[in-house]
């Protein structure tokens, strides 16, 4: 169940998905905390800065009226500060302190300089155990004269954190709701990704078990899964169709198979019975019984030369064929015939005889498979035409005749085995010759007119250079 694409799917999703949002939310408090820590500075800088105006103002004043202390400047700073404010450097209100906390300056962060310039720093106030954030200001009697001190305003660190803790809160709770929708997104997502795969997985279970009758129905999207679908189903009806194919192939074989056998058997029972006595008529059976046999054999040679075929353990050799001789010697084997029946034959080669680099005598076979049909089917009287052409690179081979024709519904079926419409005939001649031409690297072409004659063709390879 754990490894099944349907769960696997959405919690690779929704871990990719937490861990971006994880991520996204770490980054965030990181640079919001960076914010807040620059503002606070900026803040503290500003107070530290007016304050050491008014601090150097009351104790400008008293040094012109040298006069005591200016309390009411003690005060206000007090009032506005509480203990967030130090001081740093020599006492310019003798016998007083003001609202100040004074400080040594040793008690400063190393490298702090704070009688310089306005800086801004970390440290640990004495007496105090908490880390401060702090903004310092130089204190002058006038512009451009020596500081005799400096005001630092700082606040405790642990101030910034509940500036962050209802930001956490927030991101938590967007986070978690983020989740949820992630979740469920990617749970519908997965789901409709693996719906076809799973459907997909079972028909590929059945196909196995040797059930090809499944039902593969179409994934909608026009993307790659429903691609898969499509041509899955495309796939399983194919391999239906194949089964049915070969299923038909045995089927019909062992029919044809029994059609001579039957003849032979009644013949041998009549003639070992005695039944048949008179000397004729056994040498008749005798002739028959020798012709099934011949026929026989000659069915059960087809059969296996296009099942052989058909699982390409058929070997073809590979040698130089003067095409020119090999048509003559296919021509001179119907001579006799085409004279005999007073059919007009004739052979015809175009261009010079090429030579290919390919299986004689299949090649012979494919032809002579050819004339033996058009003499078959040609009336005496008719016409057969042999040609041997050469062009675009292909060497062609047509046997035409003068024949009843092929219909456009018989082309393709004329190519099946057994489809014969001839009695004498096992309907395996074309068959062979087709898958013979492709593996010799061509094909067979057909054209024909009812009522005027048909012209096979045999397209060869190239040339051989
Ligand atoms: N030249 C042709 N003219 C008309 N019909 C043809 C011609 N060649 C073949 N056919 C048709 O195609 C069928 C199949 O031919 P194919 O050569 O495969 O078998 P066959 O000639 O009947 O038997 P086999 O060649 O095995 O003795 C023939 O029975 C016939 O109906
Ligand atoms: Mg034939």
């Amino acid at each position: 169940m754990l490894g099944s694409l349907r769960v696997r799917l959405p919690a690779l999703f929704l871990l990719g998905i937490l861990v971006s949002g994880l991520l996204a939310a770490a980054i965030a408090l990181r640079l919001f905390q960076d914010y807040t820590r620059g503002q606070s500075f900026d803040e503290l800088q500003r107070e530290a800065s007016g304050l050491s105006q008014l601090y150097a103002d009351a104790a400008l004043r008293a040094a012109d009226e040298g006069a005591a202390a200016p309390d009411f400047a003690a005060e206000k700073l007090e009032l506005a500060t509480g203990d967030r404010l130090f001081y740093v450097g020599v006492s310019v209100f003798p016998g007083q302190e003001s609202g100040l906390k004074r400080i040594p300056e040793a008690s400063l962060p190393g490298g702090v300089t704070v009688f310089d310039d306005a800086t801004t720093f970390e440290f640990t106030p004495p007496g105090e155990s908490r880390v401060f954030l702090a903004a310092s200001e130089p204190l002058r009697l006038e512009p451009d004269t020596e500081p005799f001190g400096a005001v630092i305003v700082a606040k405790p660190q642990t101030a910034l954190r509940d500036q962050w803790t209802p930001l956490i809160a927030r991101l938590a709770i967007a986070f978690g709701l983020g989740a949820l929708l992630a979740g469920v997104l990617s749970w519908w997502l997965s789901r409709r990704i693996t719906g076809p795969v799973l459907v997909l997985s079972h028909a590929a279970d059945q196909i196995a078990a040797g059930d090809y009758a499944v039902n593969v129905p179409p994934a909608r999207g026009g993307d790659e899964i429903s691609h898969l679908s499509e041509r899955f189903g495309e796939m399983a009806a194919r391999l239906a169709a194949t089964e049915e194919r070969e299923r038909q192939f045995l089927m019909t074989v062992s029919h044809e198979l029994r059609t001579p056998l039957t003849a032979i058997k009644g013949h041998v029972d009549a003639l070992r019975d005695g039944l048949v006595d008179d000397p004729d008529l056994m040498q008749e059976s005798l002739a028959v019984v020798a012709a099934e046999a011949v026929r026989l054999e000659r069915l059960v040679g087809d059969v296996l030369d296009l099942a052989k075929l058909r699982a390409h353990r058929f070997t073809v050799q590979s040698e130089e064929v003067d095409m020119a001789r090999l048509v003559e010697q296919a021509f001179g084997a119907f001579g006799d015939e085409a004279r005999r029946r007073d059919i007009d034959y004739r052979l015809v080669e175009e261009g010079s005889g090429p030579t290919l680099l390919t299986d004689g005598d299949r090649v012979l076979q494919v032809i002579t498979n050819l004339l033996q049909n058009a003499f078959r089917w040609t009336p005496d009287d008719g016409t057969v035409e042999l040609v041997l052409r050469q062009g675009n690179g292909t060497v062609h081979v047509e046997v035409a005749d003068s024949g009843p024709g092929i219909s456009p519904e018989e082309r393709e079926q004329i190519f099946r085995p057994f489809h014969s419409t001839d009695t004498q005939g096992t309907g395996l001649g074309l068959p062979i010759a087709r898958e013979l031409a492709g593996a010799l690297g061509g094909r067979i072409e057909l054209e024909s007119t009812v009522g005027r004659g048909s012209r096979f063709r045999l397209v060869l390879r190239p040339p051989a250079s």
